[in-house]
């Protein structure tokens, strides 16, 4: 008789028995974070820990990550918590994941473009890729580590090599573009931050972060010279927030929240209740550039629909036109590197 996997827990943990490894199903989820002791990866495990939807959440990092999970695995929320350290410790982290997230790789410093990390990090994506497209090809990849305009064409590129690819499970994690967008455009208008949404297209570097204002909800209208503004300070947000750690890293409380949520919504949509995220994924919303961030709908197969641009004002179509040059040079840096 076949056992269902619920049966199959109950009859170990009944048998005194621990669960070794977890079966890859939407009953159970499990989320394998990678970069688990970073500045990002700390506070997101945290935040994924106390997500009572999440049943295994699996850190992984090249150091630290028996502290974190120790410490984590205190907190009395659901989730069972694993530590693995090392590539030797790789495949036990990602054996039965619904959801790999990597956060894994190094950020900037004052005066550094996230494209500045792309020999650092592009590696360490290509290799965790490597691994996951070999040990959960059907895994949804959310990919936070810079640049992601590169870092996704890169992950996309090592799934084709190993024949596994699925341009719907793989996504670049914009989700700080929109919450930034969101606090900001509250802040500024006087709106309920909860009940105030963004959407930002395009993809996640400087003049490639697009939020489109005229499709804020609640209707909201900006004056030509606030949306410059607004504009410009959403696309430099990441910068700001580097010079003012001023030499000690990027983005990390923000961020984990942003990568909380969007794997959250993941998890979701997983579970059969789709729900609409911005996300940087394989698509044809603008033609000739194979990789864009739009509204998504996500549902148990990943991308279950890609919502497009929506209707777009003047100011908004220039900005895709100065996006598209940069977004396609990204994604031939990215492509090229894997197949040089
Ligand atoms: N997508 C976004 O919106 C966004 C926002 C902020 C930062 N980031 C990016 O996220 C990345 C991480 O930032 P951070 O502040 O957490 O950096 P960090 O240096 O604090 O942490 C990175 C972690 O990755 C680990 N690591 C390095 N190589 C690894 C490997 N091969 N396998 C597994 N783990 C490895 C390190 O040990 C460290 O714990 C950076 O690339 C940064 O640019 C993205």
């Amino acid at each position: 008789m076949a056992l269902s996997s619920k049966t199959v827990g109950k009859s170990l943990v009944a048998s005194g028995l621990r669960v070794a490894s977890t079966r890859n199903t939407s009953s159970a989820p499990k989320v394998a974070l990678l970069g688990a002791n970073g500045g990002i990866g700390q506070p997101m495990g945290l935040l994924l820990k106390h997500d009572p939807k999440i049943a295994n959440l699996a850190l992984y990092d090249i150091v630290g990550t028996p502290g974190v999970a120790a410490d984590l695995s205190h907190i009395d929320s659901p989730a069972k918590v694993t530590a693995h350290t090392g590539p030797n410790e790789l495949h036990a982290a990602l054996e039965g994941a619904d959801v790999v997230v990597i956060p894994a790789g190094v950020p900037r410093k004052p005066g550094m473009t996230r494209d500045d990390l792309f020999n650092t990090n592009v590696g360490i994506v290509r290799d965790l890729a490597e691994a996951a497209s070999k040990i959960c090809p059907k895994a949804f990849i959310a990919i936070i580590t810079n640049p992601v305009n590169s870092t996704v064409p890169v992950a996309a590129e090592v799934f084709k090599k190993n024949g596994v690819y699925d341009p719907k499970r793989i996504f670049g994690v914009t989700t700080l573009d929109v919450v930034r967008s969101q606090a900001f455009v509250a802040e500024l208008k006087g709106l309920d931050v909860a009940k105030t949404v963004v959407p930002v297209i395009g993809g996640h570097s400087g003049v490639t972060i697009i939020p489109l204002l005229s499709q804020v909800t609640p209707k909201t209208t900006f004056t030509e010279d606030e949306a410059k503004k607004l504009t410009i300070r959403i696309q430099d947000a990441g910068t700001e927030v580097v010079k003012a750690k001023a030499g000690a890293g990027s983005a990390t409380l923000s961020m984990a929240l942003a990568g909380a949520r969007f794997v959250q919504a993941l998890v979701k949509g997983l579970k059969g209740e789709k729900n609409v995220q911005c996300a940087y994924v394989a698509s044809n919303a603008v033609p000739g550039v194979e990789f864009f961030s739009t509204p998504l709908e996500l549902g148990p197969n990943g991308v279950e629909k890609v919502l497009g641009l929506g209707n777009l004002n003047a100011y908004e179509k220039d900005l895709v036109e100065q996006a598209v040059p940069e977004l396609k040079k990204n994604i031939s840096k990215g492509v090229a590197f894997i197949k040089a």
